[in-house]
């Protein structure tokens, strides 16, 4: 597999291809790959500098790597996509295109949806800022969706590899035991509750703040006169899906690898991975990330909060809603 390839750059378990990735896939066997862990080109009303696709064509543009992805892809095996989502051009209204894609990829090709998550980004400004800061008509858009979707219903996974630590109240009924009874909804909760399995299982929204700037990869890219890349996702993100996904010695794919996330998260943590990206100059930066592996990440222990909507609810102080929607900026509003 791959013999034929030119690599950019390996590494003791990885490949960097820099290629269309499409015409790679070509060269992979059927039901070779455990994980393909990605986050494609935005569909996009304004193009970014790696030339995103059209929102409206983006389905189109899709079909070609749905079709190797399912085929490539083991039958255990899962496929994770990082999308954010778009405004219409103009409109305080958003494009569905990444909800299309999830459909056409279930309807069309066969995937199953084997769950929704939710990436929030703590760190994200207020945009568009027409909408949310200027008429204060939408709220801040912060979440990235993540399709995880897989041939199988039930694809290899654990949540015993994503654990958190429970919370203070959950560390303290463990300590003081739980008086098993009826909750109001009638749900019973057993005794079994009060078990200590180690962390609690974590829901399916993931709080990273994307606010990567003094990484090895960062200073490398400063160091050599290079432009890192623009849309980067946090290592977190991969390395999420990567340890509940897969085993030491599986194979992961990022067809649109971008600067190699994926790869840096894979090569430390013993998966064999492939990443493939169309543009030089980003590889030239990805480089930078297997200078040195660094196997003792420190993790610090950080919660995000939001806060449960009415502590500010007033009656008495929130006028009256803009008759038209918004449409129309206010005089005072700029
Ligand atoms: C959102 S970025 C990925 C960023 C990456 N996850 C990271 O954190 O650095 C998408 C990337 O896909 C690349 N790309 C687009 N079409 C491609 C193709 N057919 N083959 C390989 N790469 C492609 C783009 O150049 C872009 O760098």
């Amino acid at each position: 597999m791959l013999d034929n390839i030119k690599s950019y750059y390996k590494t003791e378990h990885g490949i960097m291809l820099c290629a269309n990735s499409l015409e790679i896939m070509k060269d992979i066997t059927s039901g070779s790959i455990n994980l393909i862990m990605t986050s494609p080109p935005f569909g996009l009303v304004r193009k970014k500098e790696y030339g995103n696709v059209e929102a409206n064509e983006y389905l189109n543009w899709f079909k070609d790597f749905a079709k190797e992805f399912y085929r490539i892809l083991s039958d255990n095996g899962s496929l994770v996509i990082d999308i954010g989502g778009t405004w219409n051009k103009g409109l305080p209204t958003k494009n569905l295109y990444n909800f299309k894609l999830l459909i056409m990829l279930c309807e069309e090709f066969n995937f199953n949806l084997a769950q929704d998550y939710y990436w929030w980004n703590p760190s994200k400004l207020p945009t568009p800022a027409e909408w949310v800061n200027v008429r204060r008509i939408r709220v801040k858009d912060a979440i990235n969706n993540i399709w995880w979707l897989s041939k199988s219903p039930y694809p290899k996974a654990s949540n015993k590899r994503v654990l958190q630590p429970y919370s203070a109240s959950m560390e303290e009924l463990l300590k003081n035991g739980y008086i098993a009874k009826k909750r109001p909804s009638g749900h019973d909760i057993s005794d079994k509750f009060s078990h200590n399995n180690g962390g609690s299982i974590p829901p399916n929204l993931i709080a990273i703040p994307n606010t990567e700037s003094n990484s090895s990869y960062i200073r490398y890219c400063r160091n050599n006169g290079i432009a890192p890349h623009p849309a980067r996702y946090p290592s977190e993100l991969p390395e999420y899906f990567v340890r509940m996904l897969t085993d030491e010695g599986d194979i992961v794919l990022d067809p649109f690898a971008g600067s190699c996330v994926t790869g840096e998260v894979c090569e430390r943590l013993n998966r064999k991975w492939i990443c493939c990206e169309l543009i030089e100059e980003y590889l030239q930066g990805a480089v930078g990330r297997f200078q040195e592996i660094n196997q003792q990440v420190i993790r610090e222990n950080i919660t995000y909060s939001i806060n449960k909507p009415g502590t500010m609810w007033d009656t008495a102080t929130e006028g009256i809603l803009p008759y038209d929607g918004g449409k129309k900026r206010l005089i005072n509003q700029v």
